[in-house]
């Protein structure tokens, strides 16, 4: 079975105690993942040590980032290189959050340089894509996002694009409460994967984990990760709470 990923994402939340708290609330239900599940944290650069120690020894239980810079290194101050993350054992990454996209400007070709360098570095980017309402209300979502896996990821070989993890976040559907119906979430991830085997081939589409964000929280998971193509969902609101994301983390196939 394709890897299935519950994905905590915290954005600028929560500071370290608060941080710390969660993690051990979360891990103290002691959820025993399948080989094929995965429980990941993209926590603040700061608190990626922590989020490190505390899953060590857990199988199947993840820190990430949030972000990496799209420079190999130098003085570029402020940011923070995939080496980097690499040198404290981080092994995966977010890269294009729609948060990044609209407010740090980031761009599908700076996306794909910082693509290339988790690559590099054994970093498994969680490659964010995803529509705006305008977009969706008339009915370009489907070509929006192809745009942005083109210009960000297809130009990678086989080899590259299998260790890929692929987030779909509808813009109106984050922090919004407005979840996407299963069927909308169903009827997009499809068309990704349709797009991976058209430009790869069907085997390497298959492989490829499709999260679902947005929305995502204890009531809706179960029903959004039974579709056929969502393979899990990148969690933000909710996964600040350790009673939701557990209950997300036990609604994984
Ligand atoms: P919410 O779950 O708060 O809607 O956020 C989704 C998201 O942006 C995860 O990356």
């Amino acid at each position: 079975m394709r890897q299935q990923i519950a994905a905590a994402n915290w954005k600028m939340n929560l500071t370290y105690q608060q941080g710390e708290q969660l993690l051990d609330g979360i891990l103290n239900e002691n959820i025993e993942l399948a080989n094929h599940q995965l429980a990941v944290f993209a926590v603040p650069f700061p608190y990626l040590t922590l989020a490190t120690q505390k899953v060590s020894g857990r199988k199947n239980y993840l820190a990430s980032a949030q972000n990496c810079s799209d420079q190999k290194s130098g003085a570029y101050t402020g940011e923070v290189a995939a080496e980097m993350l690499k040198s404290i054992n981080i092994r995966y990454c977010v890269l294009g959050h729609s948060e990044r996209r609209e407010y740090f400007s980031e761009r599908n070709q700076s996306l794909a340089q910082r693509v290339a360098l988790c690559l590099e570095n054994g970093i498994t980017p969680i490659f964010c894509c995803g529509e705006t309402l305008s977009i969706r209300e008339v009915g370009a979502q489907e070509g929006y996002v192809e745009t942005q896996l083109m210009e960000s990821l297809f130009h990678f070989s086989e080899e590259d694009i299998r260790k890929m993890v692929i987030a779909y976040e509808p813009i109106w559907a984050i922090g919004t409460g407005k979840t996407a119906s299963v069927g909308q979430a169903q009827e997009m991830h499809a068309h990704i994967r349709n797009l991976f085997a058209k430009k790869y081939n069907k085997a390497t589409a298959n492989h490829i984990p499709i999260l679902y964000g947005g929305s995502v929280k204890a009531a809706n998971a179960k029903e959004l990760f039974h579709s056929p193509d969502v393979d899990g969902g990148l969690v933000g609101g909710a996964s600040l709470n350790a009673t939701e994301f557990s209950s997300i983390i036990r609604a994984l196939k």
